[in-house]
């Protein structure tokens, strides 16, 4: 079975920052530390309304993880300034996501197989800049297919609905991760390289860890807030472990 990456989501210690206005806590630092403690990549989302990571952001991860050869992966949403800020800096990756400004969080997938005109050319694009472009959708697989159209190289499937599930005991836990599995399965199936993310917590990690087609997770928001009780160093750590054993008891 593929090795799963860990790409670790600092926007909200941008969060923290911009909630007093001040220069701490820098995500750059939160960044460096999370390599440090076992992270395969940083990513980040430059929202269009700046609410957490800035341009300034941007520019300064760009150049630690090129300085440190390791990946970023820059979530955006499907428009123009956006796909110019990243042509810019050549991000290792990027990934595709739905915006709207009035949303807490990205609260659903990108809806490929409706904006398939739309988001093709900004696929191609990008992908012709040597960036890995990725398409952050629902586990669906009408919108798995959709991706694959779109010449996307990955995509990155939602699992927000099951984590949510699954922290309210709510019994359709169960068939949304059969949902999740389904979707991985599709997308390998099709030659895609499957991720996942979004609101992944100890608990749900392991059975998300478990599906052997995913080759990547985006954590970030419970990361940033363990933090506060036992370090951000400790926090990755513990994830990766988590990560790691639901893959060796899944090889067993
Ligand atoms: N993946 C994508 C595409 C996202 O938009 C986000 C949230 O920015 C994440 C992963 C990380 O989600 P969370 O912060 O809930 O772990």
């Amino acid at each position: 079975m593929a090795s799963l990456r860990l790409g670790v989501n600092i926007d909200h210690v941008a969060t923290v920052r911009n909630a007093r206005g001040a220069s701490y806590p820098d995500p750059v630092r939160a960044a460096e530390m999370a390599l440090a403690a076992g992270a395969d990549g940083i990513t980040a989302h430059l929202r269009e309304d700046r609410r957490h990571i800035s341009d300034a952001d941007i520019d300064a991860l760009a150049a630690i993880t090129r300085r440190r050869g390791r990946p970023l992966n820059l979530e955006m949403a499907v428009t123009a300034e956006m796909e110019a800020i990243a042509l810019a800096h050549l991000p290792h990756a990027a990934c595709l996501v739905p915006e709207r400004r009035e949303e807490v969080t990205t609260e659903g997938g990108l809806d490929v197989a409706k904006g398939h005109n739309a988001i093709t050319p900004v696929v191609q694009r990008l992908s012709n800049a040597g960036i890995r472009v990725s398409c952050f959708i629902d586990p669906d697989l009408e919108q798995v297919a959709a991706a694959a159209s779109a010449g996307s190289a990955v995509v990155e499937l939602h699992t927000g609905a099951y984590c949510d599930a699954v922290r309210e005991r709510n019994p359709q836990a169960a068939a949304m991760l059969e949902r999740l599995q389904a979707a991985a399965a599709e997308a390998a199936r099709l030659g895609l390289e499957v991720h996942a993310g979004h609101g992944i917590d100890y608990e749900t990690v392991k059975p998300i860890a478990a599906i052997g087609e995913i080759v990547e997770l985006n954590i970030g928001h419970f990361l940033i807030g363990e933090a506060i009780f036992i370090g951000l160093g400790p926090a990755i750590q513990r994830m990766r472990a988590l990560m790691d054993e639901a893959r060796s008891v899944r090889a067993a």
